[in-house]
C-alpha cells in the first residue's frame, strides 16, 4: 500500500510565499508509486484546507479565497490507532473522512511554523514528522540560542549579543552598552526571522539608532554582532539524523552589488519585497531577488543568483562541509537543513557558521542534485528518516505505573 503523506505549507508566517513555492515543487518530486501526496494549505490564519488544486501553482495566482471555496476546510484528528485528515465542516450524511495520514511533511518556512510549532502539533498527535523535532526547529529559528550551542561545540560564530523590547525602552542606555561591547561596523537582526528582513548595517550612532528601529518593528528580540565588511557567504545542506548525516555541494550566493546588478538586468519593478528595508543608509543588501519576487530560496530565476559549486578551495569547501555536518548534529537536525556561513576575506578567510534553516527554500534539492541525489531521493530520504525516528520513539517508555496519586488530599 502506498505511503499517505500530507505535505502541510503556508501558515502564520512571512515566509508563506515561498512555502507555497517550495511546497508545490515538491509536491511535483515524490514518486507516486510510492506515495500518496495529500496536500494541506494553511492559510495565514493557520485553517488548514485540502484539494487537488492546491497542487498547482496557478491556483495561488490568482484570488485565495475564490480559490478556497473550491477547496476543503480540514482538521488532523487521532482516533484510536490512526490520524486521520477530516472534513472541518462535517457533512451529517456521507463521507467525512478524507483520508487517512502516515506520516506528515511540513514544507513551512519562518517564524510560527518551522520553529517547532507546528512540529509539536503534529507530535502531540502521534503522526511521524518528516524534518526537525521541535527543540531542534527552535534553537534553528532563534540565531542567539543557536549560536550559543555552536560556541559550546567549538563550532565558529561570531559573538553576538541579544536585547529585547524591555531594554529597548531606554535607547541611549541600549546604544552605550552596545558601542561598550562592539566597535562599529555592527550588524543589527531580529533574532528569529530569515529572508533579510529587518537587518541592517549602521557604521555609527546615528545608523545604529535607525537600525534598532527597524528591528525592533519587526521582532521583540533582536541580536547585534560585529559586520564583516568583506564578506563571501557560502551555503551547504545536509541530510540525515544524528547517527548519521552528509553534507551536499555548496553554493555561494551572489554578492550584493551582483544581485542588486542582476535585480536591474532581469526584474526591474520587483523590488516591493525589500520595502522596509529602504532609507536605512548601509542596509545589508535587501535581498529582493533573494527573499521575495522571485523566490529565490530556490526556485524559478533563483539559479541566477547563486554560484554552484561555489567557486572556494577544495580546502575551503571540505572545511564548510565538515563544519556543517558538525552543526547539524549538536543542533539535534533531522531530515535536511541548510546551513549558511560566512567567509571573513579581511582575516585570512576565516569562516563562521551565520545560520541554520532548518526547512530551508526548494528543501536544497538543487544542492543534492550534483551529490548524486535527485529530487525524489531527496524526498524518499527524509520520510525514511522521519519513519526510522518513529520506530525508535515506539521503543521509548512514555508512560509509568505508579500509585502516586492514591495518597494524594487536596
Ligand atoms: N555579521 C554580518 N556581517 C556582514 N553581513 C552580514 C552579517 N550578518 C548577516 N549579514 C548579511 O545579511 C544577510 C542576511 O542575514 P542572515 O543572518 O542570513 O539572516 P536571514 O535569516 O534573514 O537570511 C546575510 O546573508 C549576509 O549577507
Ligand atoms: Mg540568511
Amino acid at each position: 500500500m502506498k505511503i499517505r503523506v500530507a505535505v502541510v505549507y503556508g501558515g502564520r508566517s512571512t515566509e508563506h510565499e515561498i512555502s507555497i513555492i517550495s511546497a508545490v515543487q515538491a509536491m511535483r518530486a515524490f514518486d507516486t508509486e510510492r506515495y500518496e501526496v495529500i496536500p494541506v494549505y494553511m492559510t495565514k490564519e493557520n485553517l488548514s484546507y485540502t484539494g487537488d488544486l492546491l497542487r498547482d501553482i496557478s491556483s495561488f495566482q490568482g484570488d485565495i479565497a475564490r480559490m478556497l471555496a473550491g477547496a476543503v476546510q480540514v482538521d488532523f484528528i487521532r482516533e484510536g490507532n490512526r490520524v486521520l485528515l477530516m472534513r472541518h465542516e462535517r457533512k451529517r450524511f456521507g463521507e467525512n473522512v478524507i483520508s487517512e495520514v502516515d506520516v506528515v511533511f511540513p514544507v513551512v518556512h519562518g517564524t510560527n511554523v518551522e520553529d517547532g510549532t507546528l512540529t509539536g502539533f503534529f507530535a502531540t498527535l502521534r503522526l511521524p514528522v518528516v524534518g526537525c523535532d521541535v527543540l531542534s526547529g527552535a534553537v534553528g529559528m532563534n540565531k542567539a540560542v543557536m549560536k550559543a550551542v555552536c560556541k559550546a561545540h567549538d563550532i565558529p560564530v561570531l559573538d553576538c549579543r541579544t536585547y529585547g523590547w524591555k531594554d529597548y525602552e531606554d535607547e541611549e542606555n541600549l546604544m552605550n552598552e552596545i558601542e561598550s561591547s562592539f566597535s562599529y561596523p555592527v550588524i543589527v537582526k531580529p533574532v528569529n526571522l530569515g529572508s533579510s528582513i529587518g537587518i541592517s548595517r549602521a557604521d555609527n550612532r546615528k545608523e545604529l539608532e535607525e537600525a534598532l528601529s527597524l528591528a525592533f518593528s519587526f521582532a521583540k528580540r533582536i541580536l547585534v554582532e560585529r559586520a564583516i565588511t568583506r564578506l563571501k557567504e557560502v551555503n551547504c545542506a545536509v541530510l540525515g539524523d544524528e547517527e548519521e548525516a552528509e553534507a551536499s555541494e555548496c553554493e555561494s550566493p551572489l554578492g550584493a552589488d551582483e544581485i542588486l546588478s542582476f535585480e536591474d538586468k532581469y526584474m526591474s519593478g520587483a523590488k516591493g519585497a525589500t520595502k522596509g528595508q529602504k532609507g536605512v543608509k548601509g542596509t545589508v543588501p535587501a535581498k529582493g531577488a533573494k527573499s521575495g519576487a522571485s523566490g529565490a530560496k530556490g526556485a524559478g530565476m533563483a539559479s541566477l543568483t547563486r554560484k554552484l559549486p561555489a567557486d572556494i578551495t577544495p580546502e575551503k569547501r571540505e572545511e564548510i562541509r565538515a563544519l556543517a555536518v558538525r552543526a547539524f548534529r549538536v543542533l539535534g537536525c533531522a531530515g535536511v537543513a541548510r546551513i549558511d556561513f560566512m567567509i571573513d576575506k579581511e582575516d585570512d578567510d576565516r569562516v563562521y557558521l551565520n545560520e541554520i534553516n532548518t526547512v530551508p527554500g526548494s528543501l536544497s534539492f538543487y544542492l543534492w542534485e550534483p551529490a548524486g541525489v535527485s529530487y525524489r531521493e531527496l524526498i524518499d530520504r527524509m520520510i525514511e528518516i522521519a519513519l526510522k525516528k518513529e520506530r525508535q520513539e515506539e521503543q521509548i517508555l512514555y508512560s509509568f505505573d505508579t500509585n502516586v496519586l492514591a495518597g494524594v488530599r487536596l
